[in-house]
């Protein structure tokens, strides 16, 4: 029986894993919410068997890739699906990429946090359906390599598309029981890479940013950073789109301002 109040651990059990963690992965869990961060691993390492953050640490994530992996897939929720709050994505087609496409005719386009895919590959099939081309570049970044993997393959279970209709599947899927998979003429135009919004640098020259579900898991301070670098990140006239959980309170100082309910247009850079 190990003595954790020896080891130092049982006061600032959390903080100290915080520091290993980013020694050993460069994620720095002090900029996502404690309290929902610590209930969420928690969870997950007493169902594997450990007994405190320590016991995960040295036993767990510092000899296990595979529980390495898996930390990270469960760090967040990664669930997504196509199409996802519908009303959105029609203000994001027949509003938003419309005056995008008066300024830029190869949109450059960028989705961060995507998950498993559903959200590039919506984005795309929207671009080919409504707009007829693919005259665009679409970056997808997450930080979990596991789940870049599957959205490369594109391979989707019947739930995940339950927002598209009968035609749009017949156009943009190929039925691959008990799923179906994208078809290349859409994943083609998607280009996955791994990337740490908390770390990375952020490319530029965005006209359309999409960012949603994953600033909710960050700290305040998180994310006012984040906004200031998807300001530059953007062109002037680009637009950041959010979750539908995810309104930023005070745009302006972004450099930002409201196109639209979880549209934010940037006025000028910083
Ligand atoms: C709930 S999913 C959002 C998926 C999609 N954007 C949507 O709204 O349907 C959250 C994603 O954020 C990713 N994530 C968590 N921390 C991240 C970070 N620091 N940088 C980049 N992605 C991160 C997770 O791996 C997960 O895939």
């Amino acid at each position: 029986m190990k003595n954790l109040e020896d080891s130092g651990y049982s006061q600032n059990d959390y903080h100290h894993f915080i520091k290993e963690v980013k020694k050993k992965t460069g994620i720095d869990l002090a900029l996502y919410k404690e309290a929902q961060m610590k209930r969420r691993l928690m969870s997950f390492y007493e169902k594997r068997g450990f007994t405190s953050f320590q016991d995960f640490f040295q036993n767990g994530l510092n000899k296990d890739e595979d529980i390495l992996a898996e930390f990270l897939e469960r760090m967040t929720i990664n669930v997504s699906e196509f199409y996802r709050n519908p009303k959105r994505w029609d203000v994001l087609s027949e509003q938003i990429i419309p005056r995008l496409k008066q300024n830029s005719n190869h949109l450059k386009i960028w989705s961060a946090a995507c998950s498993t895919g559903e959200e590039p590959y919506t984005l795309s099939m929207i671009l080919m359906e409504k707009f007829g081309e693919n005259r665009h570049t679409i970056l997808a970044t997450d930080i979990d390599e596991v789940i870049l993997k599957r959205a490369r393959s594109g391979l989707y279970s019947d739930r995940a598309l339950k927002e598209l209709s009968s035609e749009v599947i017949n156009r943009y899927f190929i039925r691959e029981d008990p799923g179906y998979r994208v078809r290349d003429k859409v994943k083609n135009t998607v280009t996955y890479r791994k990337h740490n919004l908390l770390a990375d640098t952020y490319d530029t020259g965005f006209d359309l940013i999409i960012c949603r579900n994953v600033l909710i898991y960050f700290t305040e301070e998180a994310k006012q950073e984040i906004y200031l670098k998807f300001n530059r990140a953007l062109k002037v006239g680009g637009i950041l789109f959010v979750g539908s959980t995810e309104q930023i309170f005070n745009p302006a100082r972004y450099g930002f301002e409201a196109e639209d309910t979880f549209f934010y247009k940037k006025v000028n850079n910083l």
